[in-house]
């Protein structure tokens, strides 16, 4: 039996624990949190429970930066995650913007600086809107875009003096403004190969029509009509596998999840970004849909043997995030949760619905409690969108607590 581990502690790594387990792994989740242990996942809050895996799973981008995938390979555990070399493309986007332009790959015109009176001049230059990005890693909250310049002025300022992000934005990064659809395309990559998985689309502002500040995402939905075979042609032969030809004449032996942050722009898709792993919440998406062969799957990217390409179910999936009152900026705690029964699940339940635990604590008496900015992640599987969407809904509206955030607009048919 292959004994695989999912690093991290978010709904994303429940739902590829759960996929494992479908598939017949034995799983631990290291930390995991405790939906997931109340579903019946091992979580073990030690991470050197990796080095005795057969196959690891990297959830958060923070560890990959930091060298974890390379210390496992080195005791010879088969990762899904690329080394420190390869998780640069995330963990600096000046760093991107070279190894893009180097590349050919299409993305926006940019600037870098890392002072204040430059970086001001570029902007004031321009008509706008503004786009403004901490260098380093900032939990999806280090980008503002607006096309107020006295904001854009006062953001390049507080990045650049280390007030906003500490060091991750003394460097920041100036974009030209791309306009149009904005997809996810995460593809697995064994070094050589690169095969797209299903489109899907995270909805990163707070508030109902993409207003607010950004989130780590509100909500996500797949496939999309957006991202269709030929756009995904495009995206694979202009974008995905320029990259890892690249990253392979700088000696880097990408192996892992590469997701491409795309604009579908009237000239095209443009990348706007890499992430180095599985994304939150569109894995919450993408997963469910996932044929037989998800472990296999895995292993294979892990090993520089993925040649053959995985396959989704025909139908789609919608997931609902509900956050804590406050969230992103001063997330309110400790709210106590209706509607799950003590299995974490919903106790309304509902066929193709299930619930992927974020930030929740089970207290005593087998209740819960919000434990972190982004609660639950409810998911649903059904033959078309609107379905998946009304029964995401349909049981999201039976889990209360305080002050709940959730977004109403999440697959809106105005949207489809
Ligand atoms: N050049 C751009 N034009 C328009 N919107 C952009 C641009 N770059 C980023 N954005 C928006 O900002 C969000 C965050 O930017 P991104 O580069 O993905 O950084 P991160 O995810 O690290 O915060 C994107 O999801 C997109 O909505
Ligand atoms: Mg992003």
């Amino acid at each position: 039996m292959t004994h695989a581990v999912v690093v991290g502690a978010g709904g994303r790594e429940h739902a590829l624990a759960r996929a494992l387990r479908r598939d017949g792994a034995e799983v631990t989740v290291t930390p995991g949190n405790d939906g997931m242990r109340a579903d019946g996942l091992r979580c073990v809050a030690d991470g050197a429970v990796a080095r005795s895996a057969d196959l690891v799973i990297v959830g958060p981008e923070e560890p990959l930066v930091a060298g974890v995938a390379d210390e496992l390979r080195a005791t010879g555990v088969a990762v899904v995650g690329p080394g420190a070399d390869g998780a640069r493309l995330e963990g600096s986007k000046a760093f991107l913007k070279r190894f893009l332009a180097d590349a050919g790959v299409p993305t926006a015109e940019h600037a870098t600086f890392s002072e204040v009176a430059a970086a001001q001049e570029w902007l004031r230059a321009r008509p706008g809107p503004y786009v403004i990005k901490t260098d380093g890693l900032a939990a999806g909250k280090g980008v503002l875009v607006t096309s107020d310049l006295a904001e854009a002025l006062a953001d390049v300022a507080a990045k650049v003096s280390g007030d906003a992000f500490g060091d991750a934005g003394r460097t920041v990064v100036l974009e030209e403004f791309l306009d149009g659809e904005e997809c996810s395309v995460l593809a697995l990559c064994d070094g050589t190969r690169v095969v797209p998985l299903l489109p899907a689309q995270d909805y990163k502002r707070v508030g109902d029509l993409h207003t607010g500040p950004n989130t780590g995402g509100m909500g996500a939905r797949a496939p999309l009509a957006a991202m269709g075979p030929g756009e995904l042609a495009e995206v694979q032969a202009r974008i995905l596998a320029p990259t890892v030809r690249a990253l392979r004449a700088r000696g880097i032996d990408y192996r892992g999840v590469l997701y491409a942050g795309i604009m579908m722009t009237s000239q095209g898709p443009r990348l706007l970004e890499y992430n180095v792993r599985f994304g939150d919440p569109e894995t919450q998406v993408v997963v469910p849909l996932w044929g037989p062969g998800f472990l296999d799957t895995m292993v294979a990217c892990a090993t520089g043997a993925l040649d053959v390409a995985p396959t989704f179910s025909s139908g789609a999936a919608v997931t609902v995030v509900l956050a804590a009152p406050g969230y992103p900026q001063r997330p309110v705690l400790g709210g106590r949760i209706e509607g799950l029964g003590a299995d974490g699940q919903p106790l309304a339940a509902r066929p193709g619905v299930c619930v992927y635990h974020a930030g929740t604590r089970q207290t005593e008496d087998g209740g819960f409690v919000t434990a972190g900015g982004r609660v639950l992640a409810v998911t649903a599987v059904a033959a078309d969108e609107a379905t998946a969407r009304d029964e995401a809904y349909a049981v999201a509206e039976t889990i209360s607590f305080e002050g709940r955030v959730m977004r109403t607009d999440i697959a809106a048919r105005s949207e489809a």
